[in-house]
Order: structure tokens, then C-alpha cells, then sequence
């Protein structure tokens, strides 16, 4: 292990001086979030705090600037990056790390390098970081934050995949906001934590089928499980309800559920009978966001993901327009 003989506090006051002060107060909370998460990990805490501070040292430079120094220091570009310059402050500042800080430290030039876009073959401390840079104490709240901080401290590979489907689903609508390889590195993480689930699943499938003589119990095709959400949302009164087919458009899933409430509580009555009945048909949901707030409450079940917003998060959010070549179907 390469030991850390850099000035911490002489590197957080020059950071001081050169980032704006959100950006610094934001370096602290991933520095902090970062060498919380290493020691959980078993990874050292002084090169991931080391990490956190110096993530986003090269953010904020103009973009002629960054595509330059990608340039100088044979970073590659893809079409993408090229015209998206800001998403290169991560390798940019990997590349500098010794020249302008004194840090000779590949481990740590990685996890700097893929803090922007991350790849699947990554260093604990690689994803660490990235994961610490989307959720320190500093970050905005979003559905879903809780639920990725909790996996981040249970199992990476897990959060990755979640903050990854979080990228897709919430920010690919602005189709240009994301890095095309985002879907691919997701599809793998999925395949990686669902694996096991789907062996156990399709074992279990298959000593249901012996026990009924061959008949599946449930069906659980998206068609199938999205029809039984439609009515469990209208037994408690959901309003405008629409399905949005996703499948083809994106890899997440093969349909969108849109749900309205008319305050949190009917939100979480919709929510509660959903997955109620949904367990009680051997389906149950893969994860819930945002039920204590219930603004904004999502119910994953893999093919199917159902939304149930209050008014006002519904048209904020608008999902519908974000998804406007979706298949759509009102109910
Ligand atoms: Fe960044
Ligand atoms: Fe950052």
C-alpha cells in the first residue's frame, strides 16, 4: 500500500482558494463521505479522503481548457465527451494529480479518472468514490438517495447498479445528459447482482412447476403484472393513470406505471395495497423509494416500475413528456 505523506490540510487550503465555495464544501463532504465508506470497506481511509478533496479539482475550467489538457495528456475522447468537455474534469484531474498536487498514486488517479463515468472492472476505492460524490450529507435530496446510501454500505456492486439506474431513468430523458456507455456499464452491474436472484428464481419456478404439475403459479410477464397494478391503484382511488412502454426505448424496463395522488396519505394507501397484494401473489416489489415522504413513491418490480405522485411532483418531474415516444395507454 502506497503510504500518504501529503499535507492534508495544506491541500484543503489551497482547494479553498481555487474551487467556489459550494464546490469545496462539496469536496469536504465526499472526502468525508469517502473515508467513512473506505473504513466500512476495509480500505484505507486516508487515500480515499485524499480521493474525496481532489475529485473535482478540475472542475469549473473552461472547456477549451479541459478538451486542451485531455489533449496534452493523451487522454482519449470520445464524440460524446468532445462535445460534452465538463465530463473530462475527472480524467483531467486524474492526469494532474502529480504535477500539480504531488500525488503519485495510481489507485487514487483512477478513482478520479472514473468519478465522472465509471466503467464495470473498477478498484473498491474507484467506487467508493464515485458513490460518495453522489451522495455525501451535502447532496439535494432525491428519491431514491436514502435507499443508494443505505446499499452503500451494504453492498457496492448494488449501489452502483442503483445510482446507475437512478442516471438512466432520471436524467437520460434530457437524452444528452448522459454518456452513452452509462447503459451498457448498468446492464452489466444488473447482470451481476441479479444473477444469483434469477438462478434462485428460476430454481424456485421450477419446484413450483413440479409441485403443479407444470403450471407456473403466478404470471409474472410485464403485461401481467402491470394489469394488477392498474387495479390495485384503482381500488384506492388513483387518478390518471397511464402506462408508458418503455420496452425497446431504454433497458430498464418494459413499462412505466403513472399514478396520481391527492395527498401523501392516499399515496401511501396506493402504495401499501400494491405491494400487499402484489406479495400475497408471489410478486412482491424488488425495492420502494420514497414512501415517508410520499410525494413521489416508486415501486420497482423489475419489468414494471409504477410512480405515485402528488400533482405537483407529477408535473415537475413530467415523466410523460421526458418519455414522449413511449406507447401510451390510459386507464
Ligand atoms: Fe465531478
Ligand atoms: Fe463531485
Amino acid at each position: 500500500m502506497v503510504k500518504i505523506t501529503i499535507d492534508l490540510s495544506a491541500v484543503q487550503k489551497r482547494l479553498q482558494n481555487t474551487l467556489s465555495p459550494r464546490r469545496y464544501q462539496h469536496s469536504l463532504g465526499t472526502a468525508a463521505e469517502a473515508e467513512h465508506l473506505a473504513q466500512h470497506w476495509g480500505v484505507d481511509p486516508q487515500r480515499a479522503y485524499l480521493a474525496g478533496l481532489l475529485h473535482d479539482s478540475a472542475k469549473g475550467q473552461p472547456d477549451e481548457q479541459l478538451l486542451a489538457l485531455a489533449k496534452e495528456y493523451h487522454i482519449p475522447i470520445d464524440t460524446w465527451e468532445a462535445a460534452h468537455p465538463d465530463i473530462l474534469h475527472g480524467p483531467v484531474a486524474a492526469a494532474l494529480l502529480l504535477e500539480q498536487w504531488g500525488v503519485n498514486d495510481p489507485e487514487i488517479s483512477e478513482a478520479i479518472a472514473l468519478h465522472t463515468v465509471p466503467a464495470f472492472v473498477m478498484s473498491t476505492l474507484a467506487k467508493i468514490l464515485y458513490l460518495a460524490d453522489k451522495i455525501e450529507p451535502n447532496r439535494k435530496s432525491w428519491p431514491g438517495l436514502d435507499e443508494i446510501r443505505r446499499l452503500a454500505y451494504l453492498d457496492l456492486d448494488q449501489a452502483m447498479e442503483a445510482m446507475l439506474r437512478h442516471s438512466i431513468e432520471f436524467l437520460a430523458q434530457r437524452a444528452d445528459d448522459l454518456h452513452p456507455s452509462t447503459k451498457e456499464i448498468w446492464q452489466q452491474y444488473r447482470n451481476k447482482i441479479t444473477m444469483p436472484q434469477a438462478n434462485g428464481a428460476a430454481l424456485l419456478g421450477k419446484s413450483l412447476d413440479n409441485k403443479l404439475g407444470g403450471h407456473s403459479m403466478t404470471d409474472n410477464s410485464a403485461e401481467s403484472i402491470l394489469q394488477q397494478c392498474v387495479a390495485l391503484a384503482q381500488e384506492k382511488k388513483g387518478r390518471d393513470i397511464i402506462s408508458l412502454k418503455l420496452r425497446g426505448l431504454t433497458v430498464i424496463c418494459d413499462y412505466f406505471l403513472l399514478v396520481s395522488a391527492t395527498n401523501t396519505r392516499q399515496a401511501q394507501s396506493i402504495c401499501d395495497n400494491i405491494e400487499e397484494k402484489m406479495k400475497e401473489n408471489a410478486l412482491p416489489p424488488l425495492r420502494i423509494e420514497g414512501y415517508r415522504e410520499g410525494s413521489w413513491i416508486l415501486l420497482d418490480f423489475g419489468s414494471v416500475v409504477v410512480h405515485i405522485f402528488l400533482e405537483e411532483e407529477r408535473q415537475y418531474y413530467d415523466l410523460e413528456r421526458m418519455w414522449g415516444d413511449a406507447e401510451r395507454v390510459e386507464y
